[in-house]
């Protein structure tokens, strides 16, 4: 697909999507986040995708929403419109496993996007940072909420009201990004991560999304209830008979994704 914004390319099993805006440091735009949803929605059709990534470049995974592009706008601009809502929040209901592979700065917007992806694999020189309070507004893409959750109160408070930028190792200790990688190689390596995500039963992978996602919406006891029932119900499928057979048999599973 050609897209001004981003690019888009299918490697084996895995969609990759490269955010493209080296002039602005990959800051979200309309068309960017538009075209973004466009790729991710032939991602989720393609039945040969069992993962995507979302990437930027080595300076900057994105550094916010456009201020350029936001600056004018008034209050009934951004209420009518529903600004940073629809394909902003695209990523969020991708049913196939999402990780944002994060070099150089990601804030605001792009801080925002990399953790509303299912899991966060960093670069040494990866940089996030809630910095919205500088120009005269709060977080608006979930980063309130996201961070909070990822690194508690203290350190989202902290960062959200400095606008101060957390560094990898700091990023990896406190929950925000699952590793960090050398950024040599590190493009090679999150793929070898992404294909070996694509390389399990296509719908386990999306029901192990959904349990662990569920952890954020629910209670504990209603949470583990929805894993039980997800679990069991796992026994009518036919992946489940070919996985624990291939155990058994000492060999490696041949999924059918049914
Ligand atoms: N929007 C629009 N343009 C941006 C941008 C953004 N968020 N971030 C960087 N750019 C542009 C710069 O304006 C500059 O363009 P020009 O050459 O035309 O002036 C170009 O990218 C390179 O940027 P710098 O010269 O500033 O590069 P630097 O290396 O000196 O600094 C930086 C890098 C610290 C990331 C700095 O660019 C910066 O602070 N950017 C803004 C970060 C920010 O405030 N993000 C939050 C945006 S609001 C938001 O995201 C709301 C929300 O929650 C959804």
């Amino acid at each position: 697909m050609a897209f001004e914004t981003i690019a888009a390319e299918k490697k084996d099993n895995v969609g990759l999507i490269t955010l493209n805006r080296p002039d602005a440091l990959n800051a979200l735009c309309d068309s960017l986040v538009n075209e973004m949803a466009e790729a991710l929605d032939d991602f989720e059709a393609d039945a040969k995708i069992g993962c995507i990534v979302i990437t930027g470049s080595e300076k900057a995974f994105a550094a916010g929403a456009d201020i350029k592009e936001m600056q004018g706008k008034s209050y009934m601009d951004a209420y009518q419109e529903d600004f940073i809502t629809r394909n902003w929040e695209r990523v969020v209901s991708c049913r196939k496993p999402v990780i944002a592979a994060v070099q150089g700065y990601a804030l605001g917007g792009g801080c925002e996007l990399a953790m509303m992806c299912d899991f966060i694999i960093a670069a040494e020189n990866a940089k996030f940072g809630q910095p919205e309070i500088s120009l005269g507004v709060t977080p608006g893409a979930g980063g309130s909420q996201r961070l909070t959750r990822f690194v508690g109160k203290s350190k989202a408070m902290e960062m959200c009201l400095t606008g101060r930028m957390m560094d990898a190792d700091e990023a990896e200790r406190s929950g925000l990004a699952s590793r960090v990688l050398a950024q040599d190689g590190f493009m090679d390596a999150v793929m070898e991560t992404a294909a070996k995500v694509a390389s399990m039963s296509r719908p386990v992978a999306m029901m192990v999304k959904e349990v662990v996602n569920r952890a954020y919406e629910m209670t504990l006891s209603e949470g583990v209830r929805f894993e039980r029932r997800m679990f069991q119900s796992l026994f009518a499928t036919d992946d489940q008979k070919e996985g624990m057979a291939a155990f058994v048999e000492k060999r490696k599973p041949e999924w059918k994704n049914r």
